[in-house]
């Protein structure tokens, strides 16, 4: 197939790396791409979603794959569509389950779906009251897209309080603050679940778990993730069935009566409280660095996986995972998560040792490509991904393969599957 896929990140490197080693050979294109995509497909630089759609139309290209949420919130589905292009991600409708936080909530509660409870208003007096209701900490969220940086957890009524002023007024997130949730504070740990989605059906991949903050011991600033690994042994069957029964299947039955059938990746932040799965947050896509984990477990075809999703015949195949664990430990430039950073020459060692060959691998992220070096550019650089029969096993070869990555100011956690181990 001809599959042109959008976006530039780790994510989209590894969705790339995985169709590259599917057994029918694949021609890919990537807009805009990073400078590692460069050799395993063609880098192209069309911004503009109609030219895109023109360009995928006389190439021919079979499939598009969109990554990151912004070019799903701007509607670009409904774009390829109209001109009877096979893409794979939800409408711009449907991508309101991540571009707003108070449309996400709405839904959740008008179709039972367990989430924190809350209050989604733009009066500050509203808000206040229900804050005064809660016990600290409390959960304040902006309800547009702030690039993961839009949800406090105040540890004061207090701080509660001055974030909301702050949102409404326009002060930390400008338009997307216009709207403010407030809700209670959920004790618990965290899942990253995914769904890929035709509409009707769902194909449920391994739970993962990320690891949002900075530092080892989950300290530090907010990040969009320094690793992750699955499938995790925190959830057995059972919390499985929940999951599908209490949340999936009535998602996927609401979005269709709303007349907006959920296509693509639904991405379920959940919170497991005393067993029982709360949904934290919907995101359209898949995370990051958890599809750099998801993709090397699966060993049927994820080009024909996203196919099928995108023409509604996700029931017609059988799709297999590997019996094996995955762990992806995120290698981040010198300034992450507050400022870019001075490019870097990076160079990675050969790797001699077998096993270690065999069993790893690194998805490249922020990396530029010049007289053919690579240059971390900012950002989270690359992924380190290990293999193993167990999860201590993938984790010791994943840090292997970070000690053979140099380039100046890089910064990894090392301590990505603690929960696990
Ligand atoms: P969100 O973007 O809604 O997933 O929020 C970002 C992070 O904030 C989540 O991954 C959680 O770690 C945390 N979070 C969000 N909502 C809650 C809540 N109600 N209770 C506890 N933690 C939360
Ligand atoms: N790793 C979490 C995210 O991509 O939002």
């Amino acid at each position: 197939m001809k599959i042109l896929i959008l976006g530039s990140g780790g994510r989209e490197y590894s969705i790339a790396r995985a169709i590259k080693n599917e057994e029918a050979s694949h021609e890919l294109f990537f807009q805009p791409g990073n400078g590692a995509t460069k050799e395993l497909g063609k880098n192209l630089k069309i911004s503009d979603y109609n030219e895109l759609a023109t360009f995928a139309k006389v190439n021919e290209i079979e499939l598009t794959i969109v990554g990151p949420e912004a070019p799903l919130v701007d509607g670009v589905v409904d774009i390829f569509k109209a001109e009877g292009l096979t893409i794979f991600g939800p409408s711009k409708k449907a991508a309101q389950l991540e571009g707003s936080k108070v449309y996400m909530k709405n839904f959740l509660a008008k179709y039972n779906i367990p989430t924190a409870s809350y209050i989604e208003s733009d009066s500050i007096e509203e808000l206040y009251k229900f804050t005064d209701t809660l016990t600290a900490p409390i959960v304040v969220k902006a309800d547009g897209l702030c690039g993961g940086k839009g949800v406090i957890i105040a540890i004061t009524h207090d701080e509660a309080k001055k974030a909301i002023g702050e949102m409404l007024s326009g002060k930390s997130f400008g338009d997307a603050g216009k709207k403010v949730i407030v809700e209670e504070f959920l004790d618990g740990f965290e899942l990253s679940m995914f769904a890929i989605c035709d509409g009707d059906d769902y194909i449920l991949l391994q739970a993962a778990q990320d690891h949002k903050r900075l530092l080892d011991g989950d300290k530090g600033p907010n990040t969009g993730g320094m690793g992750a690994y699955a499938p995790t042994p925190l959830v057995d069957e059972k919390l499985y069935k929940k999951v599908r029964d209490r949340i999936i299947r009535p998602t996927l039955d609401g979005m269709k009566k709303e007349g907006t059938p959920f296509e693509g990746v639904l991405f379920i932040g959940i919170m497991v409280v005393n067993g029982e799965p709360i949904t934290l947050e919907f995101n359209v896509r898949f995370g990051d660095p958890e599809c750099e984990i998801l993709m090397p477990l699966m060993t049927s075809s994820v080009s024909d996986m996203f196919h099928k999703a995108a023409t509604n015949r996700l029931s017609d195949i059988n799709v297999t995972f590997s019996k094996q664990y995955a762990v992806g430990v995120v290698m981040a430039s010198e300034n992450y998560p507050y400022a870019s950073s001075t490019p870097a020459e990076i160079i990675v060692d050969e790797v001699h040792h077998k096993e270690i060959a065999n069993n790893t691998h690194i998805s490249y992220a922020g990396v530029s490509r010049e007289d053919d070096k690579l240059y971390a550019d900012g950002g989270r650089v690359l992924v380190c991904v290990g293999l193993g029969d167990t999860i201590k096993e993938a984790r010791d070869r994943a840090y292997l393969r970070c000690g053979q990555v140099h380039f100046a100011g890089k910064k990894i956690r090392t301590d990505i599957a603690y929960q696990a181990l």
